[in-house]
């Protein structure tokens, strides 16, 4: 018998919805992306983003169903991403799942969005066990272990700032637009190594820490400013960007060495970074034992076929949540 998840993620300016079958094909992925409105303001703002998820969640949810050709009676489980993200956000799309499983008897499958993110990689490669995963979005940095299917072991994570966000700020202060991390992976490509930016330090030899990068860009600017200098864009965001990549597949490269994982895998929205991209495949892809695999770019930022891919294994761990079970913008990543 064959299995029918529909899965709905609204966590931060994404509305999507999708249809999986079996966890890896996929019938339908509809994701209505709110860029352009949140562009104006330079960054989400928070508000904005659930009205228009409010406006536009039946409409997705409508359509995923039929381009699918899949009607409410042939879904075997709702699956939703609970959290992390933002309140507003999630509740929408909280709010329509349970309203489906209610009207139409159907479990409930609450996610963690980064589950999600981690899964995401089913639909290029088959996972193999102990997989280490290296995820990098707008909100999370994290290198989190998983020993068997459906256990979550975080490494290391960030102390402080996220590495998207430390993207989208440093593109902020260089006058990009929003999103500042496809603008500055692009910019890169023209610059070069012209200013030396301090390597991260952690106390935890896994973890990560983005502020004092982020300021040191900041402070750069503001001395040459003062010196009447003009910096040079292309230059500071290649600088910026070596640096911050360089510790992430540095430690990664010691987490697969302490932790002899069969499989590494990429996810987030950062994971959509050609030079991360080439920097793992460079220094991981290379490595004896252990295979690397890199989501394709439609599948890093937010979707909410990747939310299905996690729900088909939550499903068949019959890992349900009630209808009383509310938004979690904290929600951990649990075993
Ligand atoms: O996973 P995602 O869509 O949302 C969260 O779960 O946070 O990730 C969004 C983040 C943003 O910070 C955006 O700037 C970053 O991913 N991003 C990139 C690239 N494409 C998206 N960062 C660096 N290079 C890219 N090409
Ligand atoms: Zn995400």
């Amino acid at each position: 018998m064959s299995q029918i998840i529909l899965a709905i993620e609204s966590s931060c300016d994404e509305t999507a919805c999708s249809i999986i079958k079996d966890g890896k094909e996929i019938l339908s992925n509809v994701v209505s992306s709110q860029i352009n409105v949140h562009k104006k303001y330079g960054g989400v703002v928070p508000e904005v983003a659930s009205r228009i998820h409010v406006e536009n969640i039946s409409v997705v949810i409508d359509e995923a169903l039929k381009t699918a050709n899949v009607s409410m009676e042939d879904v075997d489980a709702i699956a939703f991403t609970q959290g992390p993200g933002l309140i507003g956000s999630l509740h929408v799309g909280v709010q329509a799942a349970k309203t489906l499983a209610w009207a139409f008897n159907k479990p409930l499958v609450p996610l963690h969005h980064i589950i999600g993110h981690i899964y995401a990689n089913g639909f290029v490669d088959k996972l193999m066990f102990p997989l280490l995963a290296l995820v990098v979005s707008g909100g999370h940095t994290e290198l989190v272990y998983m020993k068997d299917e459906w256990s979550f072991d975080i490494l290391g994570t960030t102390q402080d700032d996220a590495i998207g966000e430390a993207y989208d700020k440093v593109a902020r202060v260089l006058g990009l637009p929003y999103p500042g991390g496809p603008a500055i992976d692009k910019l890169a490509k023209e610059g070069k190594a012209h200013y030396t930016l301090p390597t991260p330090k952690t106390e935890k030899e896994l973890d990560f820490s983005f502020s004092g990068l982020k300021s040191a860009v900041l402070q750069l600017i503001q001395r040459e400013e003062k010196k009447g200098e003009t910096i040079v864009p292309a230059d500071l965001a290649y600088c910026f960007q070596e640096t911050a990549l360089d510790t992430l597949v540095n430690k990664t490269v010691k987490a697969v060495e302490k932790y002899q994982p069969k499989q590494v895998v990429l996810a987030g929205g950062v994971a959509a970074n050609s030079r991360l991209r080439e920097k793992m495949t460079e220094r991981i892809g290379s490595m004896a034992n252990v295979h690397l695999t890199i989501p394709p770019l439609w599948c890093c930022t937010d979707n909410a076929a990747m939310m299905g891919a996690a729900g088909s294994v939550a499903y068949r761990h019959q890992l349900f949540g009630e209808l009383n079970c509310s938004a979690n913008p904290c929600k951990e990543i649990d075993c």
